[in-house]
This record gives C-alpha cells, structure tokens and sequence, in this order.
C-alpha cells in the first residue's frame, strides 16, 4: 500500500494494529490498580495484584504514551479506509 509516498508491506500493518491492541489492554488493565488501589504518602509500595503501585505507574505511564504514538501510526496507516468508511456512512 501507498502511504506518503512510501510502499508499506502488510506486515508493517499487522505488527502496528497488534500493538495498537496489546499496548491499550495493557494501558487499560494498569489503570485499574491505580484508580482502585490507595492513594496517598506511602502509597507507591502498596502491592496490588503482585505489583507495587509504582511499579503500575511506570507500567502505565509508558505504555500510554507508546499506545498514543501508535495510535497516531494506526490511523494514519489506514486513513484512506477511515475516509472511505465516513464517506459511506454519512452519506
Ligand atoms: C483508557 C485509558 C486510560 C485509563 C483507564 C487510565 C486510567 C488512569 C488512572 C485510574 C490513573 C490514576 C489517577 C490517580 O492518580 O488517581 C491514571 C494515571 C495516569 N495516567 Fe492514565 N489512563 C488511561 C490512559 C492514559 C494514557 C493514554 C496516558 C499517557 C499518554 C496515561 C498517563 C497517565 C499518567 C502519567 C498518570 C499518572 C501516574 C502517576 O500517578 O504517576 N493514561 N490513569
């Protein structure tokens, strides 16, 4: 496919969109521990689910800017589809 000028194989694609997934499960799920486990001092070594709450801090925090910069990857990737889609239910 065309994009920018640029020839992307499928597997460019694939591997962009199975992240996109993966990376949102993963921003999704490690923002459970934090909106339901304590807050406060002392907080951050507070083990949920295995884990310290500083350790789904780091987890989240990360993820969640890689799931936004490949999210940005994921709708550019297929923005002519996104386009065609909007121009047919709109219609
Ligand atoms: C569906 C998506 C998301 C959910 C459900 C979610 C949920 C949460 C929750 C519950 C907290 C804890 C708030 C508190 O302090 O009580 C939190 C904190 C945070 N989230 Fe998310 N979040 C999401 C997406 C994102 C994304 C996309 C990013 C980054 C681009 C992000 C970055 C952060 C950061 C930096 C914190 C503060 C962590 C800290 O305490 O050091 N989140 N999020």
């Amino acid at each position: 496919m065309l994009v920018g000028g640029m020839m992307l194989g499928f597997r460019v694609r694939q591997v962009v969109s199975i992240s996109f997934l993966v990376l949102w499960v993963i921003v999704v799920i490690s923002g459970l521990p934090l909106f339901l486990g304590p807050k406060g001092v002392g907080s951050g070594e507070v083990l949920i689910w295995g884990l310290s709450k500083n350790d789904w801090r780091f987890i989240h925090t990360y993820c969640g800017f890689a799931a936004v910069a490949v999210s940005v990857i994921h709708i550019a990737l297929n923005w002519r589809c996104l386009i065609n889609y909007f121009k047919r239910t709109l219609k």
